[in-house]
């Protein structure tokens, strides 16, 4: 069975990866570039560099829930068509970055401006290609958060339970005040192929992260288990699972991560 498990894989790994090599995924993206977005349906037009959002330093301050539903960023990048009047309104990045907030004991510096007097301060966001030094450095920032060998090179999972990093969930004046869902339990997905050790979906787990709003019911209509149909090719091509898992969350090439239950 185990070598059932093996040979699948390694068939899969090898038609996963042409698969991502044919997409837009090049290459194994470096710890600290691990869920870098590029945001650019304005920027250039205007002037200005393409801004650069990376996933880790937010990620590790906040929830996927309070940025992908209560704030209402998309999933992919560029689809929230983000204006720079919306940023200087307090909506989206302006939510936070509008010089009020305080986070590690300093504000948060402001998003756009009518004017580019102060380009340095654009430049911290629309920064690509340019060389604007990092005042949050990646190494420093994770040295002691528990490792791990895909994406970021971090174990989010385990930093947050071991309390290196709280993340905030809740936004005065942002963020509706809900009822504490009861979680779900726990579930095995079962894998179509005979022999595939069994996936175990843990939704405690995933709740800590995303909240119930961020899966469903976009990603997973699924109000009951098996309504939605996937395959590892459509997880592979960024679908279901796929949507966080090879973009933010740890990658697909971690397979044992997922299919871990023993035959
Ligand atoms: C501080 C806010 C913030 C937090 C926290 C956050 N995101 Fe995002 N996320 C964004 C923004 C902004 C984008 C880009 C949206 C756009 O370009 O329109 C994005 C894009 C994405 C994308 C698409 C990436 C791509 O390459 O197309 C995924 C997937 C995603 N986020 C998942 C997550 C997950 C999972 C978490 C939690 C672990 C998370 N995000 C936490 C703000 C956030
Ligand atoms: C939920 C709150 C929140 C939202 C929304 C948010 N940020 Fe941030 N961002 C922060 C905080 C907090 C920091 C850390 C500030 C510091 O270190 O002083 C930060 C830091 C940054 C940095 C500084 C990196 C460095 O180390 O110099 C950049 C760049 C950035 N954010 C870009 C963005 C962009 C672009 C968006 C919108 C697409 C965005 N952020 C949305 C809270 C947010
Ligand atoms: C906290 C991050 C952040 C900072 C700082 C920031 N911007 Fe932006 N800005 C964005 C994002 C995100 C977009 C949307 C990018 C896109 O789609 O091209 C944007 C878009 C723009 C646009 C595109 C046109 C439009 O109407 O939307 C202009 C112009 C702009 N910003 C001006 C500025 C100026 C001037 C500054 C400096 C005073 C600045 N921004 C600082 C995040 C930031
Ligand atoms: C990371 C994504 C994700 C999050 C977050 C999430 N779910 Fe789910 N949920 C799933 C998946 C995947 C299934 C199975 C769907 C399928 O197979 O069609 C599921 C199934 C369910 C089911 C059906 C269970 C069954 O045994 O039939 C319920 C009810 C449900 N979710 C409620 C919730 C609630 C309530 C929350 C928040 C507390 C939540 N979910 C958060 C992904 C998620
Ligand atoms: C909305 C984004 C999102 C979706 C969709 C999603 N995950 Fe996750 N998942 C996360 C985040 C965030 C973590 C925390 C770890 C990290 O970021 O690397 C995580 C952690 C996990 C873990 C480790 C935790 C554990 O249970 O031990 C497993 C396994 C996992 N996901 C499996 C799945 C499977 C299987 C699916 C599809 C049925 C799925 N995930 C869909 C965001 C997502
Ligand atoms: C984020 C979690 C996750 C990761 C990582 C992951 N898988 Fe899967 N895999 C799934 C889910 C969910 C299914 C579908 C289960 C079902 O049939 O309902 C699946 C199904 C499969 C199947 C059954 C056939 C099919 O297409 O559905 C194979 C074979 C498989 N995965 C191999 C792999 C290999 C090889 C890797 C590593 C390169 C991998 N998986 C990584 C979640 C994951």
């Amino acid at each position: 069975m185990k070598r059932l498990f093996f040979i699948i894989c390694l068939i899969l790994v090898f038609t996963g990866l042409s698969l991502a090599q044919t997409g837009v995924k090049k290459k194994r993206p470096l710890p600290y570039d691990y869920g870098r977005v590029i945001i650019n349906n304005y920027s250039e037009k205007e002037g200005l560099a393409p801004v650069v959002f990376d996933h880790w330093l937010h990620r590790a301050k906040f929830t996927c829930r309070l940025c992908h539903v209560d704030i209402g960023f998309g999933m992919k990048a560029g689809s929230t068509g983000i204006k720079a009047s919306d940023n200087i309104k307090g909506y989206y990045c302006g939510t936070c970055h509008n010089g009020k907030m305080v986070s590690n004991n300093r504000k948060v510096f402001e998003a756009c401006s009518k004017d580019k007097e102060d380009i340095r301060r654009c430049e911290r966001c629309h920064s690509m290609g340019k060389n604007v030094k990092k005042e949050n450095d990646f190494n420093i920032f994770t040295e002691k958060l528990p490792k791990e060998r895909f994406g970021n090179g971090i174990n989010w999972e385990k930093a947050e339970a071991d309390g290196f990093i709280k993340p905030v969930d809740f936004i005065e004046g942002i963020s509706i005040k809900r009822h504490s869902l009861t979680v779900q339990k726990d579930f095995a997905l079962e894998a179509k192929v005979k022999g595939m050790p069994e996936i175990i979906f843990s939704h405690k787990k995933h709740t800590i992260w995303n909240g119930c709003e961020v899966c469903h019911p976009e990603i997973f209509v699924g109000v009951k288990r098996g309504a939605t149909k996937y395959s590892m090719v459509e997880i592979f091509d960024g679908k279901y699972c796929g949507v966080c898992h090879g973009a933010v969350a740890f990658p697909l090439i971690d397979c044992q991560r997922c299919h871990t239950k023993p035959v």
